[in-house]
């Protein structure tokens, strides 16, 4: 029996994440395992009506259970930063989310602007520093308002944050690598930094990231990129990825070209991953408040995020049952991951992948 803590939130994020909850039901069904879902109404209309974004009782309440699935935060009448400081980013820091895991992968019969890559080119992972960087850094301005205003915001990393991300990468990739990739017959961890313009961070990430690699993964070949080249190489040789490491704010917009890469936000999905602790589940996408309520929405993305959050509790068969019905239904049903031009509703989509896993 899992206990899981279900925010729908905004926009499209309740409809999709109706579509992952039916899919949830029918793997644990077929796997013989229990969901006790809860569900929390945090998000912009409550925001709204209350003024709260996520209250320090919910972070408690939420600390209690074994994962928290989420759709969508963000809201077209809350001025941007609240909801997204107040209740993404409050759960992530306060739960200590600090893995950011983000797969990008292609599925069969999807669409990727890369014409002439296919699922074996396209299938690597980001893991993203989730608690440090220009996220957390400290800032302000000085003589605001004026025409020699300053304001500074500041990228901070101290080496816990750097190693333990670090472990979880070296670990995910000795566990999950594919042999196939680089240069070597070695699982291959690549470095994802800026070492010759940010030369304090990301000095401390290469050096942490060789020490470590040194001295306890010694199995695992090293690479190194800068971020602009990751973003170069994702689009052209994606086929040389296989496992990212990066900080918060280069994940960040490295994964949305990743979610493109694989055919687009209705199918990326990523881990808020406390791996001692509750983790958080969501699609990559926002909101999207113009398909609000129209069932034209991809529940893809959020499905993904079920499956990584079955994964990630251990139901190992039921995550492979389900991509097995995603990788289904994306090769023979949807004529395209697009909201609107899916061939089917959301509804049907959620259908659809739940009838191939029973
Ligand atoms: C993401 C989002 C968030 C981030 C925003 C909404 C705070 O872009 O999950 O990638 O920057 O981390
Ligand atoms: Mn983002």
């Amino acid at each position: 029996m899992y206990k899981i803590a279900v925010i729908p939130g905004d926009g499209t994020g309740p409809e999709v994440t109706v579509e992952a909850v039916k899919v949830l039901k029918v793997a644990a069904d077929k796997f013989n395992f229990k969901l006790d879902l809860t569900e929390f109404d945090f998000g912009g209309e409550r925001y709204k009506k209350t003024g709260e974004t996520l209250p320090d009782s919910a972070v408690e309440e939420l600390r209690r259970f074994d994962a928290i699935l989420l759709g969508a935060i963000g809201h077209p009448d809350v001025a941007p930063g609240i909801l997204e400081k107040g209740i993404l980013l409050k759960a992530r820091f306060e739960l200590d989310q600090y893995i950011n895991l983000r797969p990008v992968k292609l599925y069969p019969g999807v669409e990727t602007p890369l014409k002439d890559k296919g699922p074996d080119d396209v299938d690597f992972v980001v893991v993203r520093e989730n608690t440090g960087d220009l996220y957390t850094g400290t800032g302000g301005f000085t003589m605001k308002g004026t025409p020699h205003e300053v304001a500074v915001q500041s990228a901070v990393y101290n080496r816990h944050q750097v190693d333990r991300c670090l472990t979880y990468a070296f670990e995910y990739a000795r566990k999950y690598g594919k042999k196939t990739r680089g240069k070597g017959d070695k699982n291959t961890l690549a470095l994802c930094g800026k070492t010759n313009v940010l030369t304090y961070i990301y000095d401390l990430w290469e050096r942490a990231f060789n020490e470590m690699g040194e001295a306890q993964y010694a199995d695992i070949e090293r690479e190194y990129y800068h971020v602009d080249a990751t973003c170069m190489w994702m689009v052209k040789n994606p086929e040389w990825f296989d496992v990212i490491v990066t900080g918060n704010m280069f994940g960040d917009i490295i994964t949305d070209l990743g979610a493109m890469v694989q055919g687009g936000m209705g199918i990326a999905a990523g881990g808020n991953i406390n791996p001692e602790g509750v983790s958080m589940f969501e699609p990559i996408g926002g909101s999207a408040p113009k398909y609000t309520g129209k069932g034209v929405i991809n529940p893809l993305a959020a499905i993904c995020a079920g499956q990584m959050m079955l994964a990630t509790l251990g139901e190992e068969k039921a995550a492979d049952a389900v991509e097995k019905a995603v990788m289904t239904v994306t090769g023979e049903k949807l004529e395209s991951l697009q909201a609107g031009r899916m061939g089917y509703s959301t509804s049907e989509v959620g259908d659809l992948v739940a009838e191939n896993i029973a």
